[in-house]
């Protein structure tokens, strides 16, 4: 059986900046299925400038994690290529994942539904991890860094403290500052509310609307439609593989143009 990711790498030439798209983040017919069967990416596209937030919306099992679990570079596609920053960052030679350009990787923070933190680590533990052993920050610097997103997350009393020791709330505000650390151009969001009460929603979404007022570049997997509409400035509807349709939050959600989007939105919203 051929195996698609141990295809040879096509070279690929870095692009010519445009102010159209800015080829912030640029995806050309990125394929990705598990098995044979189940196809999650089609021959994907998609731009994102570098002031975009883009929120991606779709059914369940669209394949909307597993399209930001590639830009981490946790798990590979098959075919197609992806750009970060004008340069070949993501290909379908891409073993398992790992991308063309680690430094590219480093560039990009992820947070989770489930928070990740170590819970053997104390919250200053957890944040300066990965900048001494992988950025090769030291000790002294790399605290100071941490003191400061935990006083600009509202989390400075936590310093010393346990995962175990923090709300539901309190763990993913730590996991943002633990993946701002890392000083990321772009930040991953997959559904980091949504195992939350209500209460403890607000002040994750209110440290991401702080991010957003910087002008941090997010892409946000959300089933939150009002937080969609709020955090948005453009919203990605995908099933079956593509981009369905897209377009400004106002314009999606009042006057979407598929009968697919409709479908979606008549749905969620009349849950909500
Ligand atoms: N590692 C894996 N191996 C096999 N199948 C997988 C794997 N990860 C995801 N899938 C399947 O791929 C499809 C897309 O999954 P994915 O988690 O990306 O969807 P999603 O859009 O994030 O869904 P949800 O809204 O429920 O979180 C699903 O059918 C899922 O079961
Ligand atoms: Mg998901």
């Amino acid at each position: 059986m051929k195996v698609p990711y141990l295809v040879a790498a096509q070279p690929q030439p870095a692009l010519a900046p445009d102010s159209a798209t800015d080829h912030f983040i640029q995806l050309r017919n990125v394929c990705k299925s598990y098995g044979e069967q189940l196809v999650v990416m089609d021959n994907l596209n998609l731009d994102m400038r570098a002031d975009d937030r883009l929120v991606i919306i779709g059914p369940s099992g669209s394949g909307k994690s597993s399209l930001l679990r590639v830009l981490m570079g946790l798990e590979g596609i098959q075919g197609g290529t992806i750009h970060f920053q004008g340069k070949p960052y993501i290909n379908g030679a891409t073993v398992r994942g790992k991308p063309l350009d680690e430094n590219l990787r480093t560039r990009i923070g992820m947070v989770f539904q489930h928070y990740t933190l170590f819970p053997h680590l104390s919250v200053l533990s957890n944040l300066i991890l990965a900048p001494t052993k992988v950025h090769g920050l030291s000790k002294a610097e790399a605290t100071e860094r941490a003191r400061m997103y935990l006083v600009r997350l509202g989390l400075e009393s936590k310093l010393n403290a346990y995962p175990s020791q923090l709300s539901g709330g309190q763990k993913q505000r730590v996991a943002i500052a633990r993946a701002l650390m890392l000083e990321p151009k772009l930040m991953l969001f997959d559904e980091v509310t949504s195992a939350l009460d209500p209460e403890m929603v607000i002040e994750v979404q209110n440290v991401m609307m702080q991010l957003a007022e910087q002008k941090m570049a997010m892409i946000i997997v959300t089933h939150d439609m009002h937080f969609a509409r709020h955090i948005a400035t453009r919203v990605v509807f995908c099933a079956n593989g593509k981009v369905v349709e897209q377009g400004p939050p106002e314009q999606i959600f009042t006057q979407p143009k598929e009968a697919r989007t409709r479908e979606f939105l008549e749905k969620v919203l009349h849950l909500d």
